[in-house]
């Protein structure tokens, strides 16, 4: 994210690169570029520590990127994803942030060795007949990406791309080759995102958006009218948790694994199985990256992420572990 955005989706399928280590091992990469974007965003270039070929990726994955000084965080990847052997992420400075982005901003340098864990993809650019982008501000980082994407596919698009002034908006330069299909609006210029473009577009249109919290909410509500799954977001930051279903303790038994164990009120699903000596990767714990995704076998998750959408807790077969409980005395997850 970005950003140093931290990464949340909704309605989006989620989709892991066939290639990434998503379950366990952590590549060493070397950063090999640091360059200035726009105000207060920093790119950074990543290759392989040993000049191999880095996990494939789609468009809207992102990766976790663990430094030196023990920070792990989540970026959206947003170059080539033809290019095997580099990544590219660009990070917003937050000064109320939790420490991540300033150590890129102020530390971080070429040459450096940072560890990588993913690609992950929670927010993967679905088929349609048009496209239409919204960005704000570093959440212009996953859109690149799918946007390269529609272009190879002959599929049409329009970016709606804000920010709080132009210079610091990254990627105007790259942006500039596609003319008329970017809408670059400045709110210093602009005002507030007109989102009523969003019942311009041509039957068939999905909508992709990423930025600010206020922003998403906009968007959602200016694309009520859409089919289904015809929005899609990430956020970046996690969404207010609402309170367990249950307030009582509940029982998880790990299918693969053949241990049950039981769940207190005040622990996580991820902390009690890792008690009973299954750990489950994870990474943000805030429900908002996927990396501790299992699967469902049987009983009723309590979904409290800022993942799933309607549809796919309707289908109540995945389940993130650090912020999801059980809405049943007894769940049965695929571990
Ligand atoms: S969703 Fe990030 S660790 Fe669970």
């Amino acid at each position: 994210m970005l950003s140093g955005m931290s990464i949340t989706s909704d309605a989006s399928p989620r989709q892991v690169a066939p290639a990434a280590p998503s379950s366990g091992g952590k590549v060493g990469l070397r950063v090999t570029r640091v360059e200035t974007l726009a105000e207060g965003v920093r790119g950074l270039t990543l290759s392989a520590a040993d000049d191999g070929r880095l996990p494939d990726w789609t468009p809207g994955s992102h990766v976790d990127l663990t430094f030196d000084n023990g920070l792990t965080r989540q970026y959206s990847l947003c170059g080539d994803r033809w290019d095997p052997h580099t990544y590219r992420v660009a990070v917003l400075r937050e000064p109320a942030g939790r420490g991540g982005s300033a150590y890129v901003h102020d530390e971080l340098a070429e040459g450096d060795r940072v560890e990588l864990a993913g690609p992950r993809n929670n927010f993967a650019l679905a088929p349609a007949d048009h496209y239409l982008f919204i960005a704000g501000g570093i959440g212009i980082t996953p859109l690149l990406p799918m946007m390269e994407q529609a272009a190879m596919l002959d599929i049409p698009w329009t970016l709606l791309y804000g920010g709080r002034h132009r210079a610091s908006m990254a990627f105007l330069d790259q942006l500039a080759r596609w003319g008329d299909r970017v809408l670059v609006r400045p709110q210093d210029e602009y005002g507030l995102l007109d989102l009523s473009v969003i019942g311009d577009q041509p039957a068939g249109t999905k909508v992709y958006c990423c930025g600010p919290e206020p922003l998403l909410d906009a968007v959602r509500v200016a694309a009520a009218g859409l089919p289904a799954g015809h929005l899609r977001t990430e956020r970046f930051v996690a969404g207010a948790i609402p309170p367990p279903v249950r307030s009582t303790s509940f029982e998880v038994e790990l299918a693969r694994s053949g241990v049950t164990v039981t769940v207190e009120p005040g622990s996580s699903v991820l902390d009690a199985v890792a008690g009973a000596g299954v750990p489950i990767l994870a990474s943000c714990r805030q429900g908002i990256c996927g990396t501790c995704e299992t699967g469902v076998i049987d009983g009723t998750p309590d979904h409290r992420d800022s993942l799933l959408d309607d549809e796919d807790r309707r289908r109540g077969d995945c389940f993130y572990p650090c912020v999801s409980r059980a809405a049943c005395d007894l769940l049965v997850l695929d571990a």
